[in-house]
């Protein structure tokens, strides 16, 4: 029987590929959401219609809930969070950083999930208790002491008073970390996190497809995912660290929110 981490790795990469032809054809098909700078293209629809079609094959009795509209009733209790294309602007525009995540939950939280970033042939997957992976190879955060050496990333949702907002809470950090980047998709910024790349991630205002996923590779990694107050994640609210820096990425955030 194939894993539910098996299930989410084929289904993401298979979406991946489908979602790179889209983008070689150079006809995306692309329009406005909930502002004019949230995307959405053909190819989001299209992955996440081929993704759907491939959990209600390989596990009918699941929930499903998609960015772009899937939401399907289940009986095992077993609930499956899918974002076909992370990073929409980043597909949109031709950089690498965007993803397809695909994770699945029961009530105790994650159990298994892939995010895969097809131009870079990355894929990172975790299930709960086993580890987290990047294209099969063990990963763990870096080893990072202090704040002041921190990388930290985040992101700014699509809510105009909501980015303003953090925007000047960001203003507010970038003289106390050693930088902050904004790559563009929730998901890899948290895969990132866990392997390394990165020191540190927060944001607001997300979805449960943008982090069901890339939350369980951190934790499998080794690192805190919390809310800003150091409580339980959810999307609303997402801080990821490893525990050597975590509650100090939070002092600071709770600092600069407030100055
Ligand atoms: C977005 C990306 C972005 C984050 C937004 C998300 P989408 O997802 O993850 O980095 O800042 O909050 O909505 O819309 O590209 O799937």
């Amino acid at each position: 029987m194939t894993t539910l981490v098996g299930v989410a790795e084929s289904l993401a990469r298979r979406a991946g590929l489908t979602a790179l032809e889209g983008r070689r054809s150079g006809d995306l098909g692309e329009s406005a959401k909930s502002s004019p700078t949230d995307i959405v293209t053909r190819y989001d629809r299209l992955c996440e219609r081929e993704i759907v079609d491939g959990l209600v094959s390989a596990r009918p009795d699941d929930a499903v809930v998609g960015e772009e509209g899937a939401s399907r009733p289940g009986t095992s209790g077993v609930e499956w969070h899918v974002d076909p294309i992370d990073g929409t602007a980043n597909y949109f525009f031709g950089l690498p950083t965007w993803s397809v995540s695909i994770g699945a939950r029961d009530t105790d939280g994650p159990l298994a999930g892939a995010v895969y970033l097809p131009v870079l042939d990355e894929m990172f997957t975790a299930s709960r208790g086993d580890g987290a992976f990047l294209n099969g190879v063990r990963i763990s955060p870096r080893d990072v002491t202090s704040v002041a050496d921190a990388l930290l990333a985040t992101g700014f949702g699509y809510d105009p008073a909501a980015r303003a907002a953090h925007g000047r809470t960001v203003a507010n950090m970038v003289g106390r970390v050693r930088d902050i980047r904004r790559l563009g998709a929730a998901s890899v910024d948290m895969c990132f996190v866990a392997c390394g790349r990165l020191d540190a991630y927060l944001e607001a205002g997300l979805n449960s497809w943008d982090i069901m996923a890339a939350w369980l590779v951190l934790t499998e990694a080794g690192c805190l995912v919390t809310d800003f107050s150091g409580g339980p994640v959810t999307a609303a609210e997402v801080l990821a660290a490893p525990p050597s820096i975590h509650r100090g990425i939070m002092e600071l955030h709770d600092a600069a929110r407030t100055a």
